[in-house]
């Protein structure tokens, strides 16, 4: 890869590849922007992509989220901040259909929908890269890149991976995200921890995301691949996705993010958007969380 390196991991489970792929690809082919995935229907301006009304999680007695809403439209970047065990990831797992919420409404396009599983999120063009959750490092980028939905050639018995269509694919979802692939079938453990996430980032824009959801995507990383992946982030915005970016570090957030919702201990410390709020504002609400 010519481009900066990077660091952090990627997140394309391979256990979501296969959902993921059938599903957001449908969702590319048959739902250009701007209609509202399945049915086609113009998407009303304005309209959140993804909503969350009054969502509680409770783990026992532990509160993890209570009472939260936030609103994500599209070309938006929403960071969520706040300090560890605030719920930021139980937040973006209900949102991902990892959890269920055990009280609230999730509305996509302004539809309530319910996410039995992370599949049906994806399905729904909604991507989540989890740091920790690495891509397959023996394997080449390509392979990775197109995990769950690979090209094949051949018929029957000889039908088999097409790694030129794979090397294709791939160099193009890169491309399209500014970084120039040199070797597809490089493998991905030769890349850093902020290539990885550039990877995962143009793979799910790739396969039609229309929500990206990154966690802690510049937690590991140093400053130029950190800056790398706000550029990827920023990109992303640009194509009309909507992100949640999820971040302890401000001076990462507030350049990129539009918005900014803050949690503390499970609750809602307050949502601003970025005219109504400077970045020492920012921090010093987190510092005081
Ligand atoms: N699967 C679970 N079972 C029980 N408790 C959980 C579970 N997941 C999260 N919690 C609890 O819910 C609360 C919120 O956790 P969460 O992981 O969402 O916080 P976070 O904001 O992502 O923190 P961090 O910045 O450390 O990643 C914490 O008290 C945590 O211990
Ligand atoms: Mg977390």
């Amino acid at each position: 890869m010519t481009a900066q390196p990077h660091n952090g991991a990627m997140n394309n489970a391979a256990a979501l590849g296969a959902a993921k792929h059938d599903a957001a690809t449908q969702a590319r082919d048959t739902d250009p922007p701007g209609r509202v995935p399945g049915t086609g229907s113009p998407i009303p301006q304005n309209t959140p992509v993804l909503e969350a009304r009054s969502l509680s999680k409770f783990f026992g007695r532990v509160i993890a989220l209570k009472d939260i809403s936030m609103c994500l439209h599209q070309g938006e970047v929403v960071a969520l901040l706040g300090d560890n065990g605030a719920g930021k990831s139980t937040l973006i797992k209900c949102l991902s259909g990892v959890h269920a919420p055990d009280a609230g409404t999730l509305l996509l396009h302004g539809v309530p929908v319910r996410f039995k599983e992370p599949r049906d999120a994806l399905r729904h063009g909604i991507a989540t890269v989890y740091q920790d959750l690495a891509m397959i490092p023996q394997l080449g980028v390509a392979r990775n890149f197109v995990l769950g939905a690979e090209p094949t050639k051949g018929w029957g018995l000889w039908r088999r991976l097409d790694l030129r269509a794979a090397e294709r694919t791939t160099r193009e979802g890169l491309l399209r995200l500014g970084i120039d692939l040199r070797d597809a079938s490089e493998s991905v453990g030769t890349l850093s921890g902020g290539e990885r996430q550039s990877v995962a980032i143009a793979r799910a824009l790739h396969f039609g995301a229309r929500v990206l959801i990154l966690d802690e995507p510049t937690s590991a990383l140093g400053v130029r691949e950190s800056e790398r992946v706000l550029q990827d982030i920023d990109g992303a915005r640009q194509k009309g996705v909507g992100v949640i970016l999820i971040t302890h570090n401000v001076h990462h957030a507030y350049p990129v993010a539009d918005i900014f919702t803050i949690l503390k201990r499970g609750r809602s410390y307050g949502t601003f958007a970025k005219d109504e709020v400077t970045r020492e504002q920012v921090l010093s609400m987190m510092a005081g969380l």
